[in-house]
């Protein structure tokens, strides 16, 4: 079973993914770890990020690894680098890179091959896992997505001024949203939580208790062979 967690900047995404995955016993993929991967690799190759076939080069040359709680790069533990405010900035660069999310997208899907998946992102329940059994679309306010953000950064040493943050962040939303593939959209049928004010705790309850109702729903389903067998 694969559950999509979409939404912007901040929103809580990775956070309620983890936890609801821990709840479930289910894996979990940050796909936006992946872009911010390649971002870094990139910054510390010094590439021209208007060289297009440098770029798209530089997706295949990276050994992208998940070691639950840690991510990889060519071996090296950068969980904490991708989360430095300069691969941030950088990230578009990937993002916007239409053979980097070819590949990117083709990894995400071989992850979820023969798992229950946890996976979250700005295109997982709309372009990447179209037939996801459980979508929701994480959102909450400008204001609180740059609060959260601030202390994430602080908590890892660095201290943004909440302004700069803001202005970051409106420019991502616009990035994310306008990005011809694999933009930020809602899926029709994913369900909206905005988290404004909500405990983290609060909301992964709410959307386990939705996801296991979904899992009993689909198992008490007629399958095509018993659909079969009573024509
Ligand atoms: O979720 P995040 O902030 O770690 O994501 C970093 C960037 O990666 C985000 O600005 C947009 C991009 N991204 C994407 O384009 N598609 C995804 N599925 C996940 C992230």
């Amino acid at each position: 079973m694969i559950v999509t967690i979409d939404g912007p900047a901040g929103a809580g995404k990775s956070s309620v993914a983890k936890r609801l995955a821990d709840r479930l016993g289910y894996d979990f993929l940050d796909t936006g770890a992946m872009y911010r991967v390649v971002a870094l690799a990139g910054l510390r190759s010094g590439i021209d990020w208007d060289d297009a076939d440098a770029v798209a080069q530089l997706v295949r040359s990276v050994d992208i690894r998940f070691e639950d709680p840690r991510i990889l790069l060519n071996g090296e533990d950068v969980s904490g680098a991708i989360r430095a405010n300069e691969t941030t900035v950088a990230v578009r660069h990937v993002a916007d890179h239409p053979d980097v999310r070819q590949h990117l997208v083709s990894l995400q899907r071989q992850f979820a091959v023969g798992r229950n998946l946890v996976t979250e992102g700005r295109d997982q329940g709309t372009l990447v896992f179209p037939g996801a059994a459980c979508k929701f679309f994480l959102n909450a306010s400008a204001q609180e997505r740059a609060r959260r953000r601030v202390a994430d950064l602080r908590v890892r040493g660095q201290e943004v001024p909440f302004e700069d943050i803001l202005r970051q962040q409106q420019r991502r939303d616009d990035e994310d949203r306008q990005r011809p593939l694999g933009g930020l959209i809602m899926a029709a049928d994913a369900l909206q939580i905005d988290t404004d004010g909500i405990s983290l705790d609060r909301v992964v309850q709410r959307l386990e208790q939705i996801v296991r109702r979904r899992v009993e729903q689909l198992a008490g389903e007629p399958t095509a062979d018993s659909t079969d067998n009573q024509s």
